[in-house]
């Protein structure tokens, strides 16, 4: 159902690998409302073609990037300007990947190196993104920027590893760039923490399955879905959310204000 909410909005979507990816349900949610986007990802997740059909259905342009490449982030920024014909409403930061999880490193048994390029990918990306729209000065006045989060910023979850240094940082970022966007051009920038969902990056963290079934347990609606969230970011890039700024905003179906559920007793 289309209310219309971002007529004539014009963003960019990163992050959607495939159909279960939260990227690609943003994406399509944003059109329905009648924006106008660009998709990107890096090189090689556009090489598995995924993307492409995306990009058709939708008719949006997929333009690569490396989003921890300042050069490449200015050209798509650039770009993105000339197809979709204005500067941008909004920006989403779909961006996750942990080198050390993937490579099955204990948390106390980290590879330093492997640490750093997280960060890279997962949490400065986001940086470089708000440093390079900020310089081009590239976002509309009242748009809107939004990058994912998760409750490991702010409480532990052990298998979720450096992942969750990661999203500390990136939730910082967006409260430090928030105030200089704001200044700038009333521009708003904030994380949503999402429930666990069954994705690519989602499902590599160990024992997602049973995980995703506890916190199910726990959240009194149950787990957000992708499709979910993608009304919420819909909501938070469209004008009725405007003085919302720095701010890290739970999609948890409740999980983190509980402390114990019977569901998860019986
Ligand atoms: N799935 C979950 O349980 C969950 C929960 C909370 C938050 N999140 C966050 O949601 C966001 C989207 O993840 P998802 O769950 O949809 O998984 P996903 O695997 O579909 O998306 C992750 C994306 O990051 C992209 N990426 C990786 N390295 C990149 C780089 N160098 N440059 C550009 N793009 C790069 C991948 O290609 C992929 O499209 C991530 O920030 C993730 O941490 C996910």
């Amino acid at each position: 159902m289309s209310n219309n909410l971002l007529a004539g909005k014009r963003g960019i979507i990163f992050g959607a690998l495939d159909e279960k990816s939260i990227a690609w349900k943003v994406a399509e949610r944003c059109v329905e409302e009648g924006a106008m986007i660009t998709l990107t990802n890096a090189p090689v997740a556009l090489r598995m073609g995924e993307i492409q059909k995306l990009g058709k259905k939708l008719n949006s342009e997929v333009i690569p990037a490396d989003a921890t490449s300042e050069e490449d982030l200015e050209k798509l920024i650039g770009e993105s300007m000339v197809v979709l014909d204005g500067k941008l409403d909004f920006v989403l930061h779909a961006i996750g990947m942990s080198l050390n999880v993937r490579k099955k490193k204990d948390y106390t048994d980290l590879k330093y190196e492997w640490m750093q390029k997280t960060f890279d990918i997962s949490a400065i990306s986001f940086h470089k993104l708000m440093q390079q729209l900020y310089k081009k000065d590239a976002m509309n006045e009242w748009g809107s920027i939004l990058a994912l989060s998760y409750i490991a910023a702010q409480r532990t979850f052990p298998d979720y590893s450096e992942m969750a240094e990661s999203k500390a940082l990136l939730e910082s970022f967006a409260r430090s760039f928030g105030y200089h966007f704001a200044e700038k051009a009333n521009v708003r920038v904030n994380t949503i923490s999402q429930s666990p969902t069954v994705t690519t990056a989602g499902s590599g963290v160990k024992g997602f399955d049973e995980f995703f079934d506890y916190a199910d347990k726990m959240s009194p609606l149950g787990n957000a879905s992708a499709e979910a969230c993608a009304d919420y970011c819909v909501t938070m890039f469209s004008d009725l959310t405007r003085m919302v700024t720095m701010q890290n905003l739970y999609h948890d179906g409740g999980f983190s204000n509980m402390g114990m559920s019977p569901k998860l007793l019986e």
